[in-house]
């Protein structure tokens, strides 16, 4: 088993059908294409990435076939978990050969790899109808049995709709059912080293029930951020980004990387070779 890894976490990115823009604004299929062209350019290419809900706008079927085509570019495999913007018959229908599909109702899964030090759970918080999202009971009992399961293997959790108040008003109104239930579960396994989210595509942590969670920013669109209360639901172009969650053999570390076009590296030292740190 390798001491390291590198984990890519790519949030909402919205595919829209041929054409079709994002709020008639945001080409969600171009600003994916750049996210994957600067994730293929990194350093270090990530062991696996994660998409962490919100794959497509309207979950057709026409657009997880563009989400598919586009994610034959990535360099490593990858997992996915819908959000509420998916529909996870017509992820199924497309996504046929993913290995992590489960067989019940719900597309939660635990994923692990011999090469792989850390025990990846996904769980599915998708209440078919509604922005908001919900972890039922069978839901939760079933993350909870997988997780006593094997209590010493480190565990990166992921889910769309983050488990806490964010301040943003607007997207708490749409925020997750079953939290209190959620953080009970999550404080009894201090494996969990990490839960991310999506659904606010805004980079935001917090702590719940003892464990450290984060939201990833989007490949396209941000969540404007205003904790007014009664604050307008809007949004706003802000650089792109993603996630690297590195697994350093002790604990996990987050990286956020901007997925912009930008310039360097330049050195930090002068022509004589003297550090200007
Ligand atoms: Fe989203
Ligand atoms: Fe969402």
């Amino acid at each position: 088993m390798d001491f390291f890894m590198l984990i890519a976490q790519l949030s909402d990115t919205h595919i829209k059908p041929q054409g079709k823009l994002a709020y008639k604004r945001v080409d969600t299929s171009l600003m994916l294409g750049v996210a994957i062209d600067h994730l293929r350019q990194l350093p270090q290419t990530p062991d696996l990435i994660v998409i962490t809900g919100d794959l497509v706008d309207e979950g057709s079927i026409e657009e997880y076939g563009i989400l598919r085509r586009f994610l034959t570019n990535l360099p490593a495999p990858y997992l996915l978990i819908p959000g509420n913007h998916d529909d996870r018959n017509n992820m199924r229908a497309v996504f046929t050969d993913h290995p992590w599909i489960s067989e019940t109702g719900f597309w939660q899964y635990s994923a692990s790899s011999p090469n792989w030090p850390l025990r990846i759970i996904g769980l599915d918080t998708v209440n078919q109808g509604h922005s908001s999202g919900l972890l039922c009971q069978t839901r939760l009992d079933w993350f909870e049995d997988a997780l006593t399961q094997e209590p010493n293997t480190p565990t990166l959790v992921m889910l769309h709709h983050p488990p806490f108040k964010t301040g943003i008003g607007h997207m708490d109104d749409i925020g997750l059912e079953g939290q209190e239930e959620l953080a009970k579960i999550l404080s009894l396994h201090p494996q969990i080293q990490l839960v991310i989210c999506g659904h606010l595509h805004r980079n935001i942590r917090a702590t719940v029930g003892g464990r450290a969670v984060m939201t990833s920013p989007s490949t396209a669109h941000t969540v404007q951020l205003d904790i007014a209360e009664n604050a307008a639901a809007m949004y706003r172009m802000e650089p792109p980004g993603y996630l690297l969650h590195w697994w350093s053999g002790v604990g996990l570390v987050t990286h956020h990387v901007s997925a912009v076009s930008s310039s360097g590296p330049f050195p930090f030292f002068d022509d004589s070779g003297k550090l200007l740190l």
